[in-house]
């Protein structure tokens, strides 16, 4: 995969939390990455990183709406905001098919699985239910084949005997906060 170079406008589309959208922010301040976050989008208007992206003055917008016309918003505001690369970070539609080949960039996500086991949901619950030693998270490009794009980085962890879904995620998503930004590195050049 070609690498991207120059300064990057990052578009972070999430749902919810934003721990990870939070942790992408952080990281590229912190380290002066050529990358940047320039946008939020969420499809719930409730979700807690609105309100971190907007204390870090980014621009950000909800758009609650169904497909196709969630889709169709995004894009004007992806098209306007001169984004270069999509990551979603906890982000729970489906982009279409359409969409993707639209988007004249690159699309990244995030998943709680060690890819390729566990596409969709439920990734915790049915790591321990199989019995894994480890489970993780892999950073991945965005394809029209739900969670099945190139890998760029994998973590893995632990299961613990004593694990429950939520005791899982928890460390998961702590290894993800590690992973996503390097991710990004990975996928922009400096
Ligand atoms: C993360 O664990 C991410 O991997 C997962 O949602 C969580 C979002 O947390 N994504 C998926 O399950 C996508 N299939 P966050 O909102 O705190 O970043």
């Amino acid at each position: 995969m070609k690498k991207l170079t120059g300064n990057i406008n990052v578009c972070v589309f999430i749902s919810g939390r934003g721990s990870n959208l939070k942790e992408l922010i952080k990281y590229s301040k912190k380290n002066n990455t050529n990358w940047k976050v320039k946008l939020v989008i969420s499809n719930k208007k409730e979700a807690k990183g609105l309100v971190y992206a907007k204390k870090n003055k980014i621009f950000n917008y909800a758009i609650v709406k169904k497909m196709p016309q969630f889709e169709k918003k995004a894009l004007n505001y992806l098209k306007k905001n001169k984004i270069n690369l999509l990551c979603l970070a906890g982000f729970i539609k489906i982009l279409s098919k359409e969409f993707i080949q639209k988007c004249k960039f690159k699309i990244i996500n995030i998943h709680p699985s060690l890819l390729p086991k566990y596409k969709g949901l439920n990734t915790h619950e049915r790591a321990i239910k199989a019995g894994d030693k480890y489970s993780g998270s892999t950073v991945h490009y965005v394809t029209a084949k739900l969670d099945s794009g190139k890998k760029i980085i994998q973590t893995k962890v632990k299961v613990l005997k004593a694990d429950n879904p939520s005791s899982l995620a928890k460390r998961v998503l702590k290894a993800e906060h590690s992973i996503y930004p390097k991710a990004i590195d990975i996928v922009c050049e400096k």
